[in-house]
């Protein structure tokens, strides 16, 4: 077991895989005593609580919950998120509450403690551009019908926080100049194009939280997640991590469907989370960049990094290669750069993100391999 930055791993007794049970105590202690203090005795109520975030939001408050005095209750339709693991975390922990719901649709009455909750985390919206081109219709109206009810709920009731999952799509492929990219820069996004869906239906949704602050006080923050990986992300979710590590567990080559030439930086996902809980407790209008700002690395480095740390966790003896996708719009808007600037979350929330890219690719791995690719 790693220590050191790891921690004690104290609270963790929910989770059996180690590297999210580490993963989490690492969370946990990214988090100040203040912050610590304001989460304690809350209900939380997430929306996508399926989804690749969700995994460690609902696995940290389960965790937590019974130290910290936490109730969750999570929301999703399952569209693409995964019940199983849910389904057991809930049988498992009677602070834990799931119900399938559709937050475009449903009506959040029919949510038993919803009236009640303390935070909203809303996550539901789909992530992976393949899934989002698939669904563009539903992508839209999670953003914003979804938000929009989600808001109109809560706009009179007494809560402590609510945080909007947006993107660092919002800021669409920058010019050089603004790389890296803060959160004043105003964004370069076609309105049009096989993006568009999730890039405008983000940055309207930004929008109406300033509205809903304006005109109700409402304690609303804004993550913008800059390429987040890691365990709990489903290796048949399509996102490029993704794709690399299903490649990894089925022993096949890792293939780029572009020149390799784009650059990224990878936000490893107990890094991400310490980010967005940060956020969220902030609990007044503001919003920041979360992601990591070093190294900015080419896909086909990714890649690279992914088949050496394969070769030391899984024996792995692919290659990187290169092809074209059948998806002629794979490549349609996709932003030559991305790599955040996150003074503004370091110098107001003290976030500190630690986890490069080689030791969150081997992580991401180590879980696969335990879990035999599975989410549970
Ligand atoms: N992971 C990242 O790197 C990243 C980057 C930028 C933005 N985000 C944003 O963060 C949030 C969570 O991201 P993620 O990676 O967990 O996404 P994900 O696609 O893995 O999970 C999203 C979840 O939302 C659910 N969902 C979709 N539509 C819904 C609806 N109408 N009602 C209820 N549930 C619905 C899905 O079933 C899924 O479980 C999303 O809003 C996403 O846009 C994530």
């Amino acid at each position: 077991m790693l220590l050191g930055k790891f921690g004690s791993m104290r609270g963790t007794a929910v989770v059996k895989n180690r590297i999210v049970a580490e993963d989490l105590s690492y969370i946990y202690d990214g988090l100040s005593a203040a912050e610590i203090n304001k989460l304690k005795d809350s209900t939380i109520l997430i929306t996508g609580c399926g989804g690749f975030l969700g995994y460690y939001f609902m696995h940290f408050f389960a965790s937590y919950a019974e130290r910290l005095n936490l109730h969750v209750i999570g929301l999703d339709n399952f569209l693409t998120g995964s019940r199983g693991w849910l389904e057991t975390l809930q049988k498992e922990n009677d602070r834990v509450t799931l119900k399938e719901y559709n937050v475009i649709t449903d009506d959040i009455q029919t949510v038993e403690g919803a009236e009640d909750v303390n935070f909203i985390i809303h996550a539901a919206s789909i992530a992976s551009p393949i899934f989002y081109r698939i669904y563009p219709e539903e992508t839209i109206d999670a953003n914003i019908t979804g938000l929009r009810r989600m808001l109109d709920f809560y706009k009179t009731r007494s809560i402590d926080g609510f945080l909007f999952f947006s993107s660092s799509e919002i800021y669409g492929d920058p010019f050089p100049e603004f790389i890296p990219t803060d959160e004043n820069y105003r964004g370069n996004v076609a309105t049009m194009g096989p993006r568009a869906c999730y890039d405008e239906a983000k940055r309207f949704g930004e929008t109406m939280c300033y509205i809903f602050n304006q005109k109700y006080h409402m304690p609303i923050s804004i993550a913008r997640p800059f390429n987040n990986y890691g365990p709990g992300m489903n290796i048949n979710d399509k996102r490029l991590p993704a794709d690399f590590a299903k490649a990894v567990h089925e022993g096949r080559d890792l293939t780029m469907f572009s020149n390799g030439k784009p650059t990224r930086t990878f936000c490893y996902i107990a890094d991400a989370i310490t980010g967005y809980l940060k956020v969220m407790l902030h609990g007044k209008l503001d919003v920041f960049n979360i992601g990591i700002d070093k190294p900015e690395v080419s896909v086909a480095e990714f890649a690279h990094y992914f088949a050496a740390k394969a070769k030391e966790i899984y024996d792995y003896k692919g290659a990187v290669v290169f092809d074209v996708s059948e998806d002629e719009d794979y490549m349609t808007d996709n932003p030559n750069r991305r790599c955040p600037n996150i003074a503004k979350a370091r110098s107001i929330l003290d976030y500190n993100p630690t986890i490069l890219v080689e030791e969150g690719i081997g992580r991401y791995l180590t879980f696969l391999k335990i879990n035999n690719g599975e989410l549970i």
